[in-house]
């Protein structure tokens, strides 16, 4: 017995081939199958331990140093989490994504992992909201480096270009989300008439906006979650199984309808 809802993984993908203009939004559900847990719901790192204080930014501006050091000898949560990042690869959903944009069906991908592994399946045009784990930013001038661009000998870590303060990319609790990433993404919900909203508890704003200015105006979700989520309801089809498995299948549909 299948249990995936065939008949609607068909219709999703012809509403994939309809649409005029499909984007997808991922959450930490993407990256289950790769080995990372999810936040919350079953096997959640914060079901686990808790949900992290929701003041990170202000705690890191008040003592930057204090904050890299945490930073680069991570503990308990954290370094559950960075030690299953860096072992991480990408799993068969994150390529049906690749794919779909390949076959010109998805036009953009907003993802809330900063776990790199969109990046390191192939997608291309790739919003990352919450920032990326590999990568550090500079909070004066918004240059974003790799590792291996930065000095750590000395506590904060200064930009290359500006002298300004360097922290992780990936967006902290209580941090504004840069504002190019932040335009990319209302920009790409604006056009779209279509989106796959795939590993998401779709809880955390303003990622969770998206899909419903998406059904605001008439548009349609196609959620991809084993459990539901906040937007199982106004989904027009919701598949439930993981992500590594219905969105290779989908990708399948829809290129036999190409
Ligand atoms: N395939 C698809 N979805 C899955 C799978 C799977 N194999 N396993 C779990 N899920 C679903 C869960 O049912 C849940 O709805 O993925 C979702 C994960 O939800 P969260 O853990 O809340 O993750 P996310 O929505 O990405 O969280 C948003 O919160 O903690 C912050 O910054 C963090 O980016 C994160 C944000």
């Amino acid at each position: 017995m299948d249990p995936v809802d065939a008949e609607a993984l068909e219709a999703a993908a012809e509403c994939l081939v309809r649409a005029r203009y499909a984007i997808a939004l991922t959450g930490a559900g993407l990256s289950v199958e790769s080995g990372i847990p999810p936040f919350r719901g079953p096997g959640g790192l914060w079901t686990k331990h808790g949900e992290p204080p929701m003041n990170g930014f202000q705690r890191f501006m008040a003592n930057p140093r204090k904050a890299w050091e945490e930073r680069l000898n991570p503990s308990g949560p954290m370094r559950e989490l960075w030690d299953a990042l860096a072992a991480a690869r990408p799993n068969p959903g994150h390529d049906a994504l690749v794919e779909l944009e390949e076959l010109g069906i998805l036009r953009a991908l907003i993802t809330q992992n900063v776990d790199n592994l969109h990046r390191l399946a192939g997608s291309r045009r790739l919003l990352e909201i919450h920032g990326n784990a590999t990568l550090i930013r500079c909070l004066g001038c918004v240059t974003r480096f790799g590792r291996d661009e930065i000095d750590f000998s000395a506590l904060p870590p200064r930009c290359p270009h500006c002298e300004g303060l360097l922290k992780s990319d990936t967006v902290s609790f209580g941090e504004p989300i840069p504002p190019d990433v932040l335009e990319g993404c209302f920009e790409e919900a604006a056009r779209a008439d279509c989106m796959i909203v795939a590993g998401t508890s779709a809880t955390v704003y303003p990622a969770a906006q998206f899909p419903l200015d998406v059904r605001e105006r008439g548009g349609d979700l196609i959620e991809v979650n084993p459990y539901p989520s906040e937007l199982t309801a106004v989904s027009r089809y919701a598949i439930q199984g993981p992500a590594g498995e219905v969105l290779p299948r989908l990708a399948a549909l829809v290129r036999e309808r190409l």
